[in-house]
């Protein structure tokens, strides 16, 4: 059976110095795990992060990476240079970038693209909103956001992550029950079925409010392989708790 994963996703927050002890704090237990470890810090604090996790159990991610490959993309990093860095995993898709950065499936395909051909592995984010699911159409909106990624890279579709965070949930401290996530877990499951015969290997794991208190149960569920985790991933104690219930 693979490893759960559980990575932790900053988004914009800490410093150096509130980096450092996070990671000191993670990094003192770390003899225990019995997952996968990542966390995504913000793009300055990469370099940071390389140095402290150097040699240990976490893995180096990034919250975003460009579409393009290189040129005049003022502000974009690009997925090479990533790699350069040292980082594995780069989350693509977060609904906080295709809400207010406008970003389509289109885009959302191509960045993935781009980790792949660099050697990362994407992190790619779908899930309905409130008005969505309200609509009866959670099926139809995490299918067309994957089908976009699919339909982009083909073979290689194995070696994705995909990260099922409902956007109603993220933020809110409202969780998906572990019912309603499993279901569309599920329902991905089948979708990377269809598209390669690899389809068990792929880690789908849940997002939103996954906290201490909930994530035993989340991870309980057959298609739950991990949890990428917000707020809760800022606090030592709590991510060392997900990270205990993840086995
Ligand atoms: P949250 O965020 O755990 O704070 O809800 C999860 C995410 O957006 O990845």
């Amino acid at each position: 059976m693979k490893k759960k994963l559980i990575a932790g996703n900053w988004k914009m927050n800490g410093n150096a110095a509130s980096n450092q002890a996070l990671l000191q704090a993670l990094l003192a237990q770390s003899a225990d795990w019995q997952c996968r470890v990542a966390v995504c810090a913000p793009m300055v604090y990469l370099d940071q992060v390389k140095g402290l996790i150097q040699g240990t159990a976490i893995e180096l991610g990034a919250q975003d990476v460009s579409a393009h490959a290189a040129g005049a993309y003022t502000g974009e990093t690009a997925a090479d240079m990533l790699k350069d860095l040292g980082v594995r995993l780069a989350i693509v898709g977060h609904s906080e970038r295709r809400q207010y950065h406008a970003e389509t499936d289109a885009v959302v395909a191509l960045k993935a693209q781009r980790a792949l051909a660099a050697g990362i592995t994407p992190i790619v984010c779908v899930g309905e909103t409130l008005a969505e699911r309200e609509a009866g159409i959670t099926e139809e909106v995490v299918k067309r956001q994957l089908a976009a990624v699919i339909h982009a890279n083909g073979h290689c579709i194995s070696e994705i992550v995909v990260a099922y965070e409902p956007v109603w949930a993220i933020g809110t401290g409202k969780t998906a029950t572990p019912e309603m996530a499993q279901q569309v877990h599920a329902i991905l499951r089948a979708q990377l079925h269809a598209a390669t015969e690899h389809a068990a290997r792929v880690h789908i794991l849940y997002g939103g409010s996954m906290n201490a208190a909930n994530a035993a149960e989340l991870l309980a569920q057959p298609d739950i392989d991990g949890g990428l985790v917000g707020g809760a991933a800022l606090k030592a104690a709590d991510f060392l708790t997900i990270i205990a219930a993840a086995r």
